[in-house]
């Protein structure tokens, strides 16, 4: 079987890019990234992709809003497409997709975001967790539905938030679990280990 080909979206620094990318690297992940794309022109992801010989598009999102044009969400679907990738893999992607784009990959899309979810979705949430006075925060991996981070969850992992936090460090401590879960996650999906009973996703057995 050919290996899963993926596509990642990112708006900007692209750490988690980089460890989808090691992972594949170092033969922990049996998939290649296929294509990066982004809305941003010069965000870092786009760097990232390049120096490791991966495809990196620029795709002018057209609106300044959380969402981009119809016209330019279609152009990333084409681009995706025609690269035959199984799965996209937003990874820091600061636009809301529409349920179009979800339906054109409908349950092939994942997404990490910085909170123990359904606490904290949006923006800003390590932030918001700190201030909030929650003693554990973390990091989920789930597929992409037509809500805002309310996706049928894969992965989590929790940390502590310290008394002597700052948005800066807790950031960081979960930032260190990102790189850990989501080329999980990735492996898991490409290993067709993942079922999905309503909002429940179960783990099968390896090789099942
Ligand atoms: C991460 O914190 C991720 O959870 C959130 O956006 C940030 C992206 O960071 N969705 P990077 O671009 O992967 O470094």
């Amino acid at each position: 079987m050919a290996a899963l080909r993926i596509g990642v979206l990112a708006s900007g620094r692209g750490s988690n890019l980089e460890a989808i990318i090691g992972a594949v690297r170092r033969g922990e992940l049996d998939a290649e990234v296929a294509v990066v794309i982004s809305d941003v022109a010069d965000a870092r992801a786009l760097d990232v992709a390049r120096k490791a010989g991966v495809e990196a598009l620029y795709v002018d999102p057209e609106k300044k809003k959380a969402r981009m044009s119809a016209a330019a969400e279609q152009r990333i679907i084409d681009e995706l497409r025609k690269r035959d990738v199984g799965l996209v893999a937003l990874a820091g992607f600061m636009r809301i997709l529409s349920s179009e784009f979800v339906a054109a990959f409908k349950m092939r899309i994942l997404n990490i975001h910085p909170s123990l979810l359904p606490s904290f979705p949006g923006l800003g949430v390590q932030k918001k967790a700190l201030e909030y006075g929650v003693k554990f925060s973390g990091c989920t991996v789930h597929f992409v539905d037509e809500g805002v981070d309310t996706g049928p969850i894969i992965i989590q992992a929790a940390v502590p938030v310290l008394d002597d936090d700052t948005v800066e460090s807790l950031s960081a401590r979960i930032l260190e679990e990102e790189h850990r879960i989501y080329p999980e996650a990735i492996r898991r999906f490409a290993a067709g280990r993942l079922k999905i009973e309503g909002r429940r996703v179960i783990l099968l057995p390896e090789g099942a």
